[in-house]
C-alpha cells in the first residue's frame, strides 16, 4: 500500500513538465489563483441574483453552482487556451460553461434515484438544501444556461459560436456524459471488465474534460495536430481523475472528500475490479500518458499544468500519509 503511495509521489513529483519555463513557480501558482478568481467573478455574474423571481430556483442554482468546487474544468479551459496564445474574456466564460454543465450534472448525480448523496463539497446536496422538483428544475435551468453563455460571447464569430454548441451538446447529450452516467446506473456486473470502465468513466467524466479542453483549442485556432495531442491528453486526464474520484469513494472520509462517501459500493469500478493496489498503477499510467500527450501538444506555459496537476492531485499525497 505505501508503495502504491510512493509511486504516485514520484509520478507527482518527478514528472514536472516545465519544458518552457517562462515563469517561476510562485508566479505560476499566483497567475493560477488570478485566473480562478476570473472565474468566479464570471460564474457569480452568469446567473440571475437570488432575488430574481422564481426565488426558490435561482438560489438553488447559485447554490449548486457557487458553493467552492475546484474549478478544474475552467482552469483546463483557461491554461489550455493560454497555452495556445489566446487570454480573454471568451475563453473565462467557455469556462464557466463547462462548470455550469458541471454543476447540473453534480445536482442530478446526487438525487435519491442516482447516488442518492447529501452532502456535495461540504454543504447539502441541491435537493437536500431545497427539494427535489428545485433540484432537476436548476439543473436543467443551469444546462439551458450554459448554451445561452455561448450564444452570447463577444469577440467570437458566428461560425465559432456553432462550433461551440455542436460540441457541448454532443459531449453532454445522449452519447456523451449522460450516456456515462445511465451506463453507470447499471454498472454492477461481476463480467465488467477494466476496458468496460474506461468507457464508462471516458463518457460521464472524460466528456466533460473534453468539451474544456478542445473548446479551449477550438477558440484559439489550434492545429489539427495539437487538437490531437490535445484530445489525448484529456482522455487520460478523465481517466485519472475519475479513478481518482473513486478512491476517494472508497477509501476516503466524508471530510477529506467533502462528499458524501461509499456512494459506488456494488458498481463495477476500477478500484473494484483490479484492487487499490493495481489501481494506483493505473492511475500512475494515466497520468503519465496524459503529461506525455500535452507535452506532445508543445503548449507555451507547460509549467503551469505542473501547478494544477498538483492542486488536483495532491489529494492522493494524502491517501499516501493515511496509508
Ligand atoms: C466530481 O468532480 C465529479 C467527477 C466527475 C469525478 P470534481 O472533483 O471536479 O468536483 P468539484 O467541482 O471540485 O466539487
Ligand atoms: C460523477 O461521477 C460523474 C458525473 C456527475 C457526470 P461520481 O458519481 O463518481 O461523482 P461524485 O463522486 O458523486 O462527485
Ligand atoms: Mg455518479
Ligand atoms: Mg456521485
Ligand atoms: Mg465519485
Amino acid at each position: 500500500m505505501l508503495k502504491d503511495g510512493v509511486q504516485i509521489s514520484q509520478s507527482l513529483g518527478q514528472m514536472n513538465i516545465h519544458k518552457k519555463n517562462t515563469m517561476t513557480n510562485e508566479s505560476v501558482k499566483s497567475k493560477v489563483q488570478s485566473v480562478k478568481i476570473q472565474i468566479e467573478k464570471a460564474l457569480a455574474n452568469s446567473l440571475p441574483n437570488e432575488n430574481t423571481w422564481p426565488v426558490k430556483l435561482h438560489k438553488a442554482q447559485r447554490h449548486a453552482l457557487l458553493s467552492p468546487g475546484k474549478r478544474f474544468r475552467p482552469l483546463l479551459c483557461c491554461f489550455v487556451a493560454s497555452g495556445l496564445g489566446k487570454e480573454d474574456e471568451a475563453v473565462i466564460l467557455v469556462g464557466c460553461v463547462a462548470e455550469m454543465v458541471h454543476a447540473a450534472s453534480l445536482i442530478l448525480d446526487d438525487l435519491p434515484c442516482m447516488d442518492d448523496a447529501d452532502i456535495r463539497r461540504n454543504q447539502p446536496s441541491t435537493h437536500i438544501e431545497f427539494d427535489e422538483s428545485t433540484a432537476i428544475l436548476s439543473a436543467t435551468a443551469l444546462l439551458n444556461q450554459a448554451f445561452s453563455v455561448i450564444s452570447k460571447l463577444n469577440n467570437v464569430t458566428d461560425k465559432t459560436k456553432v462550433m461551440l454548441v455542436d460540441l457541448l451538446s454532443h459531449t453532454v447529450g445522449s452519447n456523451g456524459l449522460i450516456a456515462g452516467q445511465i451506463a453507470d446506473l447499471s454498472n454492477n456486473s461481476s463480467a465488467t471488465t477494466l476496458k468496460d470502465v474506461e468507457e464508462l468513466n471516458t463518457l460521464k467524466t472524460g466528456a466533460l474534460f473534453d468539451f474544456s479542453i478542445e473548446s479551449a483549442a477550438i477558440l484559439s485556432n489550434a492545429s489539427e495536430v495539437k487538437k490531437k495531442h490535445l484530445k489525448e491528453f484529456s482522455r487520460y486526464l478523465g481517466l485519472a481523475f475519475q479513478l481518482m474520484d473513486d478512491v476517494k469513494d472508497k477509501l476516503m472520509s466524508q471530510e477529506i472528500a467533502e462528499k458524501s462517501i461509499n456512494r459506488d459500493i456494488g458498481k463495477a469500478t476500477i478500484l473494484a475490479i483490479k484492487g487499490s493496489s493495481l489501481s494506483m498503477e493505473i492511475l500512475t499510467n494515466y497520468l503519465k500518458k496524459s503529461k506525455e500527450s500535452l507535452i506532445m501538444a508543445d503548449l507555451s506555459n507547460l509549467n503551469a499544468f505542473d501547478v494544477l496537476f498538483e492542486s488536483q492531485f495532491s489529494f492522493l499525497k494524502t491517501y499516501q500519509k493515511i496509508k
